[in-house]
């Protein structure tokens, strides 16, 4: 299966999925690294690793984002892209480019979804004050964070921790989480059975990284 990473920033997350599909057997190769930020550093790093990398700003195309996605859309076929990883990418899709990628495009949200959808997850878990968070890995719907859920993986919230330290420890177990949920879609284990994710061979808990460890 050949993969595609969107970002528009560090890339740490699609790093994390390309070490995944340099590992022998993984059941997908990473063929592109595309960003709508020209100078997302994310780009320089796949560059290094000699993935293809292609950039479609959106500024060119203001107010038609229409018109963006098919630029996007043309690039995905160009390089025979079948399913697309949204890693740190930050444009919502609109309804066309989702409904003609339906169930090929799967996004990580730093959150145990449906709480907490949008941005600045982490400083609202613990305005909450909610004892548990984490991240999530699902199938890409029209409306934003929402679709049907791959894999999720679970931190603690400790009683000392900011913004920041509760973000380190959701971004190591978004690093094990996205290259085991990317591999449960690529070999074809996961898949969308009436807007939920059936998964065969694999019991439940396989779906569940938690807690964190250092390698998966
Ligand atoms: C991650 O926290 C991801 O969950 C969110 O955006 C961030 C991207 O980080 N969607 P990176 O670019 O992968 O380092």
């Amino acid at each position: 299966m050949r993969v595609a990473a969107f970002i528009s920033g560090r890339g740490s997350n699609m790093v994390a999925l390309a070490d995944a599909c340099a590992t022998p057997g993984f059941p997908a190769q990473m063929a592109l690294v595309l960003s709508n930020v020209v100078d997302a550093p994310g780009l320089g790093i796949a560059a290094e690793r000699g993935i293809a990398t292609e950039t479609v700003p959106h500024g060119p195309y203001k107010g038609d984002r229409a018109a963006h996605e098919r630029a996007i859309a043309d690039i995905l076929d160009q390089h025979h892209i079948d399913l697309v990883c949204l890693a740190g990418y930050m444009r919502i899709l609109s309804p066309w480019l989702v409904e003609a990628w339906r169930d090929r495009i799967i996004n990580i949200h730093p959150s145990l979804l449906p709480a907490f959808k949008g941005l600045n997850t982490h400083a609202r878990v613990l305005e909450v004050g909610v004892r548990w968070h984490g991240c999530s890995v699902h199938f890409v719907r029209e409306a934003m964070d929402e679709g049907p859920i791959i894999a999720q993986a679970a931190v603690p919230v400790a009683a000392d921790d900011d913004a920041e330290s509760l973000n380190r420890r959701v971004l190591a177990a978004e690093h094990r989480l996205y290259p085991h949920a990317l591999g449960l879609v690529a070999s074809g284990a996961a898949r969308v059975q009436g807007e939920r994710v059936a998964l065969r061979g694999h019991p439940l808990p396989e779906t569940t990284i938690n807690p964190p460890e250092a390698d998966a």
